[in-house]
């Protein structure tokens, strides 16, 4: 045999002993390779210290002197392992952690400001009375229009304004197909569905409609709903309900302005403007719940009334932190959300 090969079976050797006696746990393992390494008939040791014979005269000298240093080695290795074990201590090597220096600080998330708003606008209204509903995000077409009096052909239905889901089974056109909701008016209905009236609800939510983005539209936001029926409620208590809470959330005398417009499920309807730097700037819309609509859920339009109201959140949190593009609060660069 070469002595470049001898040579390079002891280097193996040496660091295959050296990392195995470095991790042994206990006396067993220590045992096992006390045997594998050092073991009197056949131990790697021994079987290299064979080959010695076959390493030509000339280079025995360099061979012996470096097998005795791996021997030395292995036993060094194989006395710090058990002293390791005996003393108990399964320490790690090398440097020990300094308890004295300061510690990594922890980095605290917190709610995104969208959530934040959210529980902010539950509080405000949660001390008028209005509790908090909840309905789900994909809707079917009577919650999302027929009952909200929006007929068949009404232009809100098209395809190209909402995202509806592919339903296996569907037979023709739209029938029986669902949608992500586009308006949280659809939880105005699911409650008075299940609850006799009076009613006085906010649902907070998803809405989604396919938008382009721009520093004011996102494909997916989030709208306040708010429902209020009972006997003798007028637009006189509309318009003071959205006076009380956009002064509470924006803080001072906020301008509020009402544009007459058009719901299908109200009537009157208006559009509800808050002054912003001057601008008259839309946050939603709202009006008297139409008696078709409370004729549609069994309530009777003769001896109820009600108001109700939906606004954008985003716009809410938007005017209230100065932000002016939409698409920060869901870029999700944190740059940005750690502001709030
Ligand atoms: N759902 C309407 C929209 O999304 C807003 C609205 C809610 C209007 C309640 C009237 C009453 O545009």
């Amino acid at each position: 045999m070469s002595l470049a090969n001898f040579l390079q079976q002891l280097d193996r050797l040496e660091a295959e002993a050296a990392s195995t006696l470095g991790e042994v746990a206990d006396s067993e393992a220590l045992e096992t390779a006390r045997v594998r390494f050092m073991g009197a008939k056949k131990g790697l040791l021994k079987d290299i210290q064979k080959l010695l014979g076959s390493v030509e005269v000339a280079d025995k000298p360099a061979a012996g002197k470096r097998l005795n240093e791996v021997k030395g080695a292995i036993q060094t290795a194989f006395d710090e392992a058990k002293q390791r074990l005996d003393s108990g201590t399964t320490e790690r090597q090398g440097p020990q952690p300094d308890p004295t220096l300061p510690g990594t600080p922890l980095r605290l998330g917190h709610l995104h400001p969208v959530t934040q708003t959210i529980e902010h606008l539950k509080e405000i209204m949660g001390r008028m009375g209005f509790t908090t509903a909840e309905g789900p995000e994909v809707e079917d077409p009577w919650h999302n229009f027929v009952a909200l009096n929006i007929p068949e052909d009404h232009p809100a239905r098209d395809p190209l304004d909402n995202f509806y889901l592919a339903t296996a089974g569907a037979t023709s056109g739209l029938e029986g197909s669902r949608l992500m909701r586009s308006q949280t008016s659809t939880v105005q209905i699911r409650v008075m569905e299940t609850t006799p009236p009076p009613v006085r609800i906010i649902s907070l939510g998803r809405v989604y409609r396919p938008d382009a983005p721009d520093a004011t539209h996102f494909p997916m936001f989030h709208q306040m709903e708010g429902l209020y029926v009972a006997t003798d409620v007028t637009m006189a208590n509309l318009k003071t309900v959205l006076r009380i809470f956009a002064n509470n959330y924006l803080g001072g005398d906020v301008e509020i302005r009402f544009r007459p417009s058009f719901f299908p499920f109200t009537e009157p309807s208006v559009e509800v403007d808050f002054l912003w730097n001057d601008n008259w700037i839309e946050f939603g819309g709202a009006g008297m719940v139409d008696p078709a609509v409370l004729a549609s859920v069994g309530y009777d339009p003769e001896s109820v009334s009600g108001f109700a109201f939906g606004l954008g959140v985003e716009r809410l949190c938007m005017r209230r932190h100065g932000i002016t593009d939409i698409r920060d609060l869901f870029s999700g660069d944190l740059r940005f959300l750690k502001q709030f």
